[in-house]
């Protein structure tokens, strides 16, 4: 018979370790925040035309994008109307997940905040990486172009590796490690996670364009 007892509480919870039954903790999750915005058509026009425009005009800077065309990372200056929704609707994300997470926390700091464009077009990826020296990184999609289909069922996907050092060795009843978890996103998506969450874009295989904006997001302290 199993034996119980009261015990004392086990201290170091956080805001994001939660109870999973009355004796069974679940520690060290990680939050992502997924929203889809509404009334992004024209938004997402001009930041379309801004993008293609840019792309035919500048050299590509090769980050983690294999194939495709990656902008400088100064797109939050561009100017225009998108450009200052886009940066609006970034910054309540990224500040709705920092209170959600942040346990009451206030954190009196700078915020840095930069941007680039994405274009990928068919056969083009992003191989895994994290977003170094970085607090949150994110992803808005503009246009998500051609939709998986059953030959290609993970085409322009983006899939996240399951952080936690040495999970891959452990196999248990349920498996409840070491998954990846992934999303296909629709146009007006944006998804925001830890810059150190390991990450890839699989292979599009879509005829048209597929635009996404990458963004990172430092916190200094005030000095
Ligand atoms: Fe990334």
């Amino acid at each position: 018979m199993a034996q119980t007892s009261k015990k004392e509480p086990l201290t170091g919870m956080q805001s994001t370790d939660y109870t999973l039954e009355p004796d069974t903790l679940v520690w060290w999750t990680t939050p992502v925040l997924r929203r889809s915005f509404v009334n992004v058509d024209a938004v997402n026009q001009e930041l379309k035309e801004l993008v293609l425009e840019r792309a035919a005009n500048t050299k590509n800077i090769p980050k983690s994008n294999y194939g495709g065309w990656h902008s400088d990372e100064d797109l939050l200056t561009w100017g225009g109307e998108a450009i200052a929704q886009l940066q609006q609707w970034i910054v309540s994300a990224f500040q709705d997940l920092t209170n959600i997470t942040g346990g009451g926390q206030v954190y009196d700091g700078k915020v840095e905040l930069n941007a680039w464009a994405n274009l990928n077009r068919r056969g083009d990826y992003n191989i895994v990486h994290t977003h170094p020296a970085c607090v949150w990184s994110g992803v808005y999609y503009v246009e998500t172009g051609d939709p998986p289909t059953a030959e290609h069922p993970k085409s322009g996907v983006i899939e996240f590796i399951d952080p936690r050092a040495g999970v891959e060795m452990v196999a248990v009843p349920g498996m409840p490690f070491s998954q990846t978890k992934s999303a296909a996103p629709n146009s007006g998506d944006i998804i925001v996670f830890p810059s150190w969450l390991k990450h890839f874009v699989h292979p599009y295989w879509g005829e048209g364009e597929r635009i996404s904006i990458a963004f990172n997001i430092r916190i200094r302290p005030d000095l």
